[in-house]
């Protein structure tokens, strides 16, 4: 069966065609990172799915009645709305973007020396929890790193390892449990049901609260309704209740499942949190019924988290993925299966198993696809992963090295998706003739956003 877009196009955006000398040029100046070329020398952008989301003319016309007042817009009334009916939650506070939420949360939740479970962080969930003394620990199933092995739910929680944690360190030391739905560091996976039943089950069990990362909840519903006994017959807005009617709170990046270009919500159950959350917010983001964004901004997300839900929308936005991977994958490229929601990932330690982690070689397979096709990719291994021991020098490398092909939502076609597939396809073909890199400038932290390197000979 072919399943085909559930829309049709009414705006274009045309894009700049470059060369091959061009883009060199590019590349040099840029230090060989593509955090660092302008987004106009890109042909396709698989960077990221966050905030790329092309919004619908439903959207545009909810923009146009955008109330900006201070307090009290109705926008806020219409997102409120939305939230309790597509999530049972009554308490929410709306953020400029995801990692705001993040903040706020674990402001009023972690102390020095407290343990957040997940089944995997989120660099920006990881950076807060650490940022406020907390301890981030990831206790993702052992098949989440075996990239060949098809698991229908490979983000799950080992719930063993989480019950044997919280004995170990004690409950008092563990203010919350997470879930990120899906599991965007590990693949875009999902997370099962009767995982999240089972998490819920033990955090109630040692009174702890369970906290979703509803990033891409709607892509997690689909999933389980592909892939989980029970659930064929139920709708997408159906799974999403369920899903949500297990946690005590989520924080929520709306550029991904909101189908938006900024925004992010931070909701909870308990009245008091609530309260604490919300002097918070006015500190930080602004008045508790705009928090971080524009009354526009909220009417946007309001209509698209109800258009996220759409089974139609849902299943082509997975289908176009799987479209992607299932080509690579047929000519023997080496990714993370089974094919995730938001992104293919390359497993560059397979592809080009003679550049060593210390020449960067996610950076060098995205670096050669962007200057044979304009295609920019993220690379997410040792450039951005590895960590140098401040007193001895060492440096420690990421287990896993992988190069992440974004779609962004409704954006671009399948004949994009062929290009692409296309692009990679040739540098497979050359791959034993790609090198290293060499960083030549390197700053303290976040060292992929700004360092420069240069390709060895
Ligand atoms: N949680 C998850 C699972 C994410 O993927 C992201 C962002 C965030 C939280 C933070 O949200 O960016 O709105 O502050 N992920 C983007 C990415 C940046 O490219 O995967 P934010």
């Amino acid at each position: 069966m072919i399943i085909a877009e559930p829309y049709r196009i009414k705006v274009v955006e045309p894009i700049k065609m470059t060369t091959k000398e061009y883009r060199k040029k590019v590349l040099e100046e840029a230090g060989y990172n593509l955090f660092l070329i302008k987004a106009e020398d890109v042909y396709i952008d698989l960077l990221t799915d966050s905030g790329t989301n092309a919004m619908s003319n439903y959207q545009w016309a909810g923009i146009m009645i955008g109330d900006e007042s201070y307090a009290g817009c109705r926008n806020f009334f219409s997102l409120k709305e939305t939230i309790k009916e597509l999530f049972g939650f009554e308490y929410f506070l709306p953020t400029h973007q995801g990692r705001p939420a993040e903040n706020i949360l674990f402001m009023l939740t972690v102390k020095k020396g407290d343990y957040v479970p997940n089944n995997m962080h989120f660099d920006s969930t990881r950076a807060h929890v650490i940022d406020k003394g907390g301890i981030p620990v990831d206790l993702v199933i052992d098949d989440a790193y075996d990239m060949e092995k098809e698991h229908p739910f490979k983000g799950n929680m080992d719930t063993e390892k989480l019950e044997d944690f919280i004995k170990k360190v004690g409950r008092e030391r563990i203010p919350l449990i997470m879930l990120t739905l899906t599991n965007n560091t590990g693949g875009g996976q999902p997370v099962s049901l009767s995982n999240i039943k089972e998490v819920k089950r033990i955090a109630e069990k040692y009174g702890i609260p369970l906290f979703f990362d509803a990033a891409r909840f709607a892509e997690n519903a689909f999933f389980i309704k592909e892939r989980e006994e029970g659930y064929r017959d139920k709708s997408i807005k159906e799974i999403v209740l369920e899903m949500m009617s297990y946690a005590d709170g989520f924080t929520m990046s709306c550029k991904k499942d909101g189908l938006v270009n900024i925004g992010g919500i931070l909701a909870m159950r308990d009245r008091d949190l609530f309260e604490r959350a919300k002097q918070l917010l006015i500190l930080m983001e602004g008045f508790p019924t705009y928090g971080g964004l524009a009354g526009r901004d909220l009417e946007a997300i309001s209509i698209g988290l109800r258009e996220v839900i759409d089974e139609d929308y849902l299943r082509w936005r997975i289908y176009q993925v799987r479209y992607l991977g299932e080509k690579l994958k047929k000519a023997g490229i080496p990714i993370c299966l089974p094919i995730g929601g938001h992104a293919v990932y390359v497993d560059i330690k397979r592809l080009l198993p003679h550049i060593p982690q210390s020449q960067f070689p996610d950076n060098s397979f995205a670096t050669a696809l962007y200057l044979e096709a304009g295609i920019r990719s993220a690379p997410l291994g040792s450039t951005a992963f590895s960590e140098k021991d401040k007193d001895t020098g060492k440096v420690r490398y990421p287990r896993l090295e992988l190069v992440r092909l974004t779609i962004p939502r409704r954006v671009y076609t399948n004949s994009h998706m062929d290009y692409v597939a296309w692009a990679v396809e040739e540098i497979y073909r050359k791959r034993d003739k790609i090198k290293g890199l060499r960083i030549v400038y390197e700053p303290e932290i976040m060292r992929h956003f700004s360092a420069r390197f240069e390709p060895l000979e």
